[in-house]
């Protein structure tokens, strides 16, 4: 047998599919491309995470845009944290290229252009449905970690959130938050020191400050009504295709720890809406995060610690969470290690780190007696990769260097005038979009001032009349023990709520 059948028959034995499965491309030996040497990725395997990696223009966010493309046509929702906006291309069909024509003819793939149905998603003010959650559902750890609080500060939120559980006065937004605050130190001093210990001004007022802080940001457009439900992520469209939701962050990647707490608290929700899967043969939603080195930078080690036990136990939910980023080294070894499916890019080979990161890299991929891994990840051409996925049967399959596919859809971005097109003929913004001023914190606790200083004022006056009666009145004072109820308030079943409560569970 010559080489070059050895090497069909190698591949083309690695990459058998049985069920459903994703053609990504044919594999490649040296120059030449081997058409009847398909690169499969079966559906099954879809939820065991991955990897695409590579440096900047090589061809990640393509690959992601196929991925993407191909899980829609197999009815599988997707939902991409676009963080550059260079995604919504998909939902316009391709205008078609000679060298796109030239490309499919290698790979012995037809080439159909075409759309794909988008939901656009937004954190801000920019067009798209709203991506809101209340201060209620965020929790006071996920919330606390956002605002940067002191220990001390985060227990005063923990006890906010409880005070307001209580006493069913709902979180929505900031200015709720920010209204009890104030009411914690102020009118409402007495009443909670009695249940809930004391808390000091001063804490209080730092809190405000960093709530203003985050404001300014922006972040406080993520907070209010109505909160995003997950299971409109899982929506096809009329012909059975998954939908693609793209949530449009271009506003928030200069502001990575927002970023990565917004991406946690997502993940967690995901995870505490989704039912167990068991054995399925496809996953339930696949979710891509380009520019994933964001997430982990700056990334505390408790954080990360979260991140890698989520991204073990929202598998068996049947979703499948895929990072994009530059250099395989940005994502931690803990999370690398739980990755399937790897499609590396070329990567350059400047500096003696670049170097150094490359072997490490070639490390990561299974060995293969056709390819120099080392030398071949520096050599790669635009739109080509290594590829190792997982078989059916959960095995890597062979590495693989591979000619990838074109996107169905156009590889550019969506004109200003298509992006609002799109954005207005969407039902969902037309469900979230609608501004939503229901009764909470801020009105019940405006309201309950109101009520008492009218009291005040009555009872200011009843005072007058029984001095008037020379009576004398003795007082009771309260017993309750500050310190007692703090803890109280710590170790009570509700105190860890939200989203990250549910983590916090989990991860026990
Ligand atoms: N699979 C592909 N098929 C055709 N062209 C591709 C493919 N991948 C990349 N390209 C070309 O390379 C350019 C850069 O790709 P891109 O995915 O934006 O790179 P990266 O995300 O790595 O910076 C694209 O604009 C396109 O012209
Ligand atoms: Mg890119």
């Amino acid at each position: 047998m010559s080489n070059q059948e050895n090497f069909e028959n190698h591949i083309n034995e690695g990459y058998t599919c049985k069920g459903d499965y994703i053609a990504l491309g044919a594999a490649m030996l040296g120059e030449e491309v081997y058409g009847a040497a398909s690169i499969k990725i079966p559906l099954k395997t879809l939820n065991r995470h991955g990897l695409i990696a590579g440096a900047t223009g090589t061809g990640k966010t393509k690959t992601l845009q196929i991925l993407a493309e191909n899980l829609s046509n197999k009815g599988v929702p997707v939902l991409l944290m676009d963080l550059k906006g260079d995604l919504s291309g998909l939902a316009q069909p391709s205008p078609g290229h000679p060298k796109i024509d030239e490309r499919h003819k290698k790979i012995n793939i037809p080439f159909e252009a075409s759309s794909f149905p988008v939901e656009i998603l937004t954190l801000s003010e920019q067009d798209g449905t709203r991506l809101r959650a209340t201060v209620s559902e965020f929790g006071p750890v996920l919330l606390s970690r956002i605002l940067n609080v002191t220990e001390t500060q985060a227990g005063i939120l923990a006890i906010i959130f409880k005070y307001c559980d209580d006493n069913d006065y709902p979180l929505v937004d900031l200015a709720d938050l920010k209204k009890v605050l104030q009411y914690a130190t102020g009118e409402g001093r007495t009443e909670i020191q009695e249940q809930y210990g004391s808390i000091s001004k001063t804490s209080t007022g730092s809190i405000i400050r960093k709530i203003i802080e985050i404001e300014q940001q922006g972040g406080d457009l993520f907070f209010g009504e109505r909160s995003f439900e997950i299971n409109d992520l899982m929506r096809q469209d009329e012909n059975g295709r998954g939908f693609i939701n793209i949530i449009r962050l271009t506003d928030i990647q200069d502001k990575p720890k927002l970023f990565s707490t917004f991406m946690l608290s997502l993940l967690a929700e995901i995870y505490s809406t989704m039912p167990e899967q068991g054995d399925s043969d496809r996953p339930e939603l696949v979710l891509f995060i380009d520019e994933a080195h964001l997430i982990f930078k700056q990334a505390s080690n408790a954080l990360l610690d979260q991140i890698e036990n989520i991204v073990k136990l929202i598998r068996s939910k049947g979703i499948g969470l895929y990072f994009v980023t530059q250099n395989p080294t940005d994502v931690p070894d803990g999370v690398l290690s739980q990755l399937g499916l790897k499609v590396q890019h070329a990567l350059r080979a400047f500096t003696a780190k670049d170097r150094k990161a490359i072997k490490l890299t070639a490390e990561n991929y299974p060995t293969s007696e056709f390819y120099d891994t080392t030398e071949i990840l520096t050599s790669l051409g635009i739109g080509e990769a290594l590829v190792s996925v997982l078989d059916e049967k959960g095995r890597p399959t062979p590495l693989a260097h591979t000619m990838l596919r074109a996107p169905m859809s156009r590889m550019d971005i969506l004109t200003p005038t298509e992006l609002k097109e799109l954005t207005s003929n969407s039902n969902l913004a037309e469900k979230y979009n609608e501004t939503i001023n229901k009764e909470s914190a801020f009105e019940i606790l405006n309201e309950k001032i109101k009520k008492a200083k009218a009291e005040e004022a009555k009872q200011a006056a009843k005072k007058d009349r029984e001095k008037l009666n020379k009576r004398t009145s003795s007082r009771k004072s309260s017993s309750n023990s500050a310190q007692k109820a703090i803890i109280k308030v710590l170790t009570s079943a509700t105190f860890i709520r939200g989203a990250l409560g549910i983590l916090n569970k989990m991860l026990r």
